[in-house]
């Protein structure tokens, strides 16, 4: 019997050294499979894409350090391209994936390998087709865990779980899509939004697709949220429960405690929560917040937070969500996110910038004959529409090809004006271009994006390729070079990937340009980059064989 234990003792002594051994980098390896797959929710039946049949698609697990290889075949009808969304793909552009930006798309019938190493993050990101509007239905988490015997920087949890948000539309979306284009006008929006794929009971046909995590009281959990939807910022909550925020876009934060989180297109929230509440069946909930007069998709969805051994016949109750124009509560929020700047997790805030960037948001009006009313609906940065090219912008880089873009996006609006005063419907003879900047390497740049009130102020996610920036200031108003560089913060700002600019206001972001490459910059809101609201940075080469764009994979798709 001891004999017996100890070499049981033994057997489990030797696994574990050998899974703690210290990192020999692993590889995982990936297969997407891309195909149109029957999905019904709401009563409605139709045919999607998705990525192995599963939506969501399937979760790709890693470990900091490792090298990720996917592999991803397209059986469906439209060229598809997917995007590890946060991943800094360092000198490696090849895997990122924005269609046309790094990459011709992977047509019918072909395959193409992502292949990228994990470096200097942990965290929850996500991926997404980066093509159309086809990522409402191709979406999926990623989870970094940290390196092999490295702990979380706060309590850990017993369990974890994925929770991702999106948006349903019971019609054909890429039918969605062009009938909005073909009219002019923003398509028909979503019939509900979802939880891990599911809207949950408070819509038809929705008791099975109901997502729900079996908990146990006095246990501690980890939630990894991903705001998949294509146009709306969502509040999300737990009824009785509190949050405590740990770490957003794959950055740790300072934790601090929240009724409810805001998460915008192409954010991450990893939240704790303790079971601690009186046993029973508690809702979760995700709700737009919009604080324009803009409509918007205002139903709710649901997923239950079900402590062990409670009947499935007791009603679980709703939180209380921030109104939809809480405009308080979304600023307030935002302001408490920073980086935890600790030794180990420093906040390198670039403290000079020798390149100050200032961008405006319009949209507007354009002539259109063919459409409905004669006209459509256009946006703009530093009023320039942007053209999709036909050919991918990183190879026409690399390869030295010309005429595909041009270098001469502006660093600041052509023509001042109050930003955010008055209302304007005025049409400022918006250009359209491939026009992208040249930005010199390891140089430290600065974007104040300012939103205007051009048609409509907004409040707009920016999402950049290839980088973290840090977020070191915000306003409402017009921004003032004169006071509010004063007003910075330089300590420990949120770094992030993706960030809100509040309607009607201002963010400032820092960045160093060490990522050789050429990289997007675009509006989170499917709708707006469709319109236009997005440009790229082509970070040149630095010095030496290993500060340049690595050799492009062979299996490259064409255009
Ligand atoms: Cu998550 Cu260019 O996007």
């Amino acid at each position: 019997m001891a004999k017996n234990t100890s070499f049981l003792g033994f057997l489990v002594f030797g696994f574990l050294c050998f899974i703690c051994l210290p990192a020999e980098a692993a590889i995982k390896k990936y297969q997407f499979d891309v195909q149109v797959s029957n999905v019904s929710r709401l009563c409605h039946a139709k045919q999607m894409v998705t990525v192995n049949g599963r939506f969501p698609g399937p979760t790709i697990y890693a470990r900091e350090g490792d090298r990720v290889q996917i592999n991803v075949t397209n059986y469906a009808h439209y060229n598809m391209s997917i995007h590890w969304h946060g991943l800094k793909q360092y000198r490696n552009g090849w895997a990122d994936g924005p269609a046309y930006i790094t990459q011709c798309p992977i047509q019918t019938g072909k395959s193409y390998v992502y292949d990228f190493n994990v470096t200097g993050q942990r965290g929850t990101l996500w991926w997404h087709a980066h093509i159309f509007w086809l990522r409402a239905t191709v979406y999926g988490a990623i989870v970094i865990m940290p390196q092999q015997g490295t702990p979380f920087p706060f309590p850990q949890p017993d369990r974890e779980e994925v929770v991702v948000l999106g948006e349903w539309w019971n019609a054909d979306v890429e039918v969605v899509e062009k009938q909005g284009n073909a009219l002019g006008i923003p398509p028909n929006m979503s019939d509900a939004h979802t939880i891990n794929g599911k809207p949950g009971p408070l819509f038809p046909c929705s008791e099975k697709h109901t997502f729900a995590m079996e908990v146990e009281k006095g246990k501690t959990y980890l939630l990894r949220i991903i705001n998949a939807a294509l146009n709306d910022e969502l509040f999300f909550a737990l009824a009785n429960h509190t949050f405590t925020v740990v770490e957003i876009d794959a950055v740790y934060t300072k934790p601090f405690s929240t009724e409810a989180i805001l998460i915008a297109p192409g954010q991450t929230t990893n939240v704790l929560v303790s079971a601690n509440q009186v046993p029973g069946r508690y809702f979760m909930a995700a709700r737009p917040f919009m604080d324009a007069p803009i409509s918007v998709d205002n139903k709710t969805a649901t997923a239950i937070f079900q402590y062990k051994g409670i009947p499935e016949t007791v009603l679980p109750k709703l939180p209380t969500l921030p109104a939809q124009n809480d405009t308080d509560f979304a600023l307030s929020y935002n302001s408490k996110l920073k980086s935890l700047n600790t030794p180990k997790y420093p906040a390198n805030v670039p403290l000079n910038v020798d390149r100050h960037l200032l961008f405006t948001i319009g949209l507007g009006i354009n002539p259109c004959p063919t459409c409905l009313n004669g006209t459509r609906l256009t946006a703009s940065l530093n009023n320039i529409s942007f053209i999709m090219p036909q050919t991918a912008l990183l190879q026409s880089h690399y390869f030295n090809i010309k005429g595909v873009y041009t270098l001469d996006f502006p660093d600041k609006p052509p023509t001042p004006f109050n930003f955010t005063g008055a209302p304007l419907t005025a049409n400022l003879r918006t250009n359209v271009g491939t026009r992208i900047s040249k930005v010199a390497f390891n140089s430290t740049v600065e974007i104040v994006i300012q939103d205007t009130n051009l048609l409509s102020v907004e409040s707009h996610p920016f999402h950049l390729h290839g980088y973290n920036f840090f977020v070191v200031g915000t306003g409402v108003g017009n921004f003032d070079p004169k006071k509010d560089p004063a007003k910075y913060n330089l300590i420990d700002p949120i770094e992030r990937n993706t960030v809100g600019v509040p309607t009607g206001g201002w963010t400032a972001i820092r960045f160093r340009a060490d990522n050789p490459g050429v990289w997007f910059f675009h509006c989170h809101l499917e709708l707006h980059t469709g319109w236009g609201l997005k440009t790229a940075f082509l970070v040149e080469d630095g010095p030496g064989s290993d500060h340049n764009i690595l050799p492009p994979p062979k299996d490259l798709p064409t255009c």
